[in-house]
């Protein structure tokens, strides 16, 4: 169970805004899934982030459900499945605090005829209806997108465990040193630090790799004056931080300080832009354009940003959005805000989120640039943009890698606070 005990603010809140009329709402926690190869053993059991978020438990089969004619609180029913014996022996495992799930077939029967929506994983037995469903999904998504204040704690604690991983790197990144070491100590570090997972596979990538964006850690050593890439977080009871530094092993170039110094220039001015009411898009686009603005600087690009990112330029070295909605999950709540669709323009295609922000909000703010080889060896991108980049230069640079710098920013009234901002950017490992 969640250490931080549920606001019934929450219940509430979400029980006199979803747009159920008069259905009933049914949200699932999922079943364990079987490893494949049919042994006894299951993947570590994960309740669905809608179920989680209502009831702050990993129970396993259980459901929570929602009847708006019995009050926005007193609606709320949590149905927790009964503990077997296996579960005592085998794992210890304690009664859920709830309600008995056999009773659930009862609370059903007795709404017999009324419309069901369906959130979470779905629940043997019941068929909700797919278009109210969808709307109601929409609406529980954009619910939970402002953080209340027990899930912007659990976020603090967790940029602080992340934090005290991310001191212990500068003094072990140097010239052979593996990937594989670098995660070891950081996520040991994490643990200590009251981590209760990682909030994500750990990507550290030294020299070429630092271009693959989720590169697995490996026992490759680190070559002297290679970039290392790490993107890691901790989690504590769900909630993740997911933050990006990039350093140097031994001493920079001055073209990596060059680039380095373009992306942490873009990213600082981004997370300025990340106030209550700010469109994300315009701060991608933005952002965009001033890392190729750098490019162009450096004498990587030619021709004006601005008209490079509507051609789509900046995704031969900016290929990802510039960031996503993150807490409950890596991914938490990004996408559109309601109403919208997805914008047709080219120049955004690799984003995942378009909507204003506001007060609550926390988005991870990641601009980068790389040389990744399978995108800037591609004939058909070197034939179209080949008057906006300068090629040779390219080739050049195709072992180097790549920087990115991602934080965590909470949006306030008061405007942008960056929970990670005790973790140091500093190039030089
Ligand atoms: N850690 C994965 C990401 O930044 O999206
Ligand atoms: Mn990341
Ligand atoms: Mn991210």
């Amino acid at each position: 169970m969640n250490a931080t005990p549920l606001p019934a603010a929450r219940l509430r809140r979400l029980g006199s805004a979803l747009p159920l009329d008069d259905r009933i709402l049914v949200v699932g926690a999922g079943e364990p899934v079987p490893l494949p190869e049919g042994s006894d053993q299951t993947y570590p059991f994960r309740a669905h982030a809608d179920y989680f978020y209502l009831t702050g438990l990993e129970a396993p089969g259980a459901v929570m459900a929602f009847d708006p004619r019995d009050g926005a609180e007193a609606g709320w029913v949590s149905f927790v499945p009964p503990v077997t014996e296996g579960e005592r022996v085998w794992e210890g495992r304690q009664p859920w605090p709830g309600t008995p799930k056999e009773e659930f077939a009862r609370w059903l029967e007795a709404r017999r005829g009324r419309g069901v929506a369906g959130l979470g994983a779905p629940v043997a037995g019941i068929e909700p209806d797919a278009a109210t469903t969808e709307n109601v999904r929409l609406h529980f998504k954009h619910l939970r997108r402002p953080k209340d204040a027990a899930e912007i704690a659990l976020l603090r604690r967790g940029a602080a465990a992340t934090a005290a991983g991310y001191a212990r790197l500068p003094d072990l990144i140097r010239p052979g040193v593996t990937e594989r070491a670098l995660q070891i100590e950081l996520e040991a570090e994490f643990f200590r630090a009251g981590g209760t997972r990682t909030g994500y596979g750990t990507i550290v990538g030294g020299g070429p790799n630092s271009a693959v964006l989720h590169f697995e850690p490996s026992a490759r050593p680190v070559g002297a004056g290679e970039f290392v890439l790490v993107d890691a977080g901790a989690e504590i009871d769900r909630y993740v931080t997911d933050v990006t530094r990039t350093y140097v092993a031994g001493r920079p170039t001055a073209f990596q300080r060059d680039l380095y110094a373009v992306v942490l220039a873009a990213e600082e001015k981004a997370i300025t832009r990340c106030v209550v009411g700010a469109e994300w898009t315009a701060i991608h686009l933005a952002a965009a354009a001033e890392l190729l603005a750098g490019l162009v600087a450096m004498g990587v690009m030619r021709g004006r940003p601005e008209a490079l990112v509507e051609q789509e330029a900046h995704t031969l070295f900016f290929p990802h959005g510039l960031g996503h909605m993150v807490g409950l999950g890596v991914r938490d709540g990004s996408g559109l805000a309601p109403g919208r669709s997805k914008d047709p323009r080219a120049c955004l295609r690799t984003l995942r989120m378009d909507l204003p922000l506001a007060e609550g909000y926390v988005v991870t703010v990641e601009p980068g640039l790389y040389f990744i080889p399978p995108l800037l060896t591609d004939p058909v991108r070197r034939q179209r943009f080949r008057d906006a980049v300068n090629w040779p230069l390219v080739d050049q640079c195709l072992h180097l890698g790549g920087v990115r710098i991602e934080d965590n920013v909470l949006v306030t009234a008061a405007g942008p606070e960056v929970l990670t901002a005790a973790i140091p950017k500093t190039l030089a490992g």
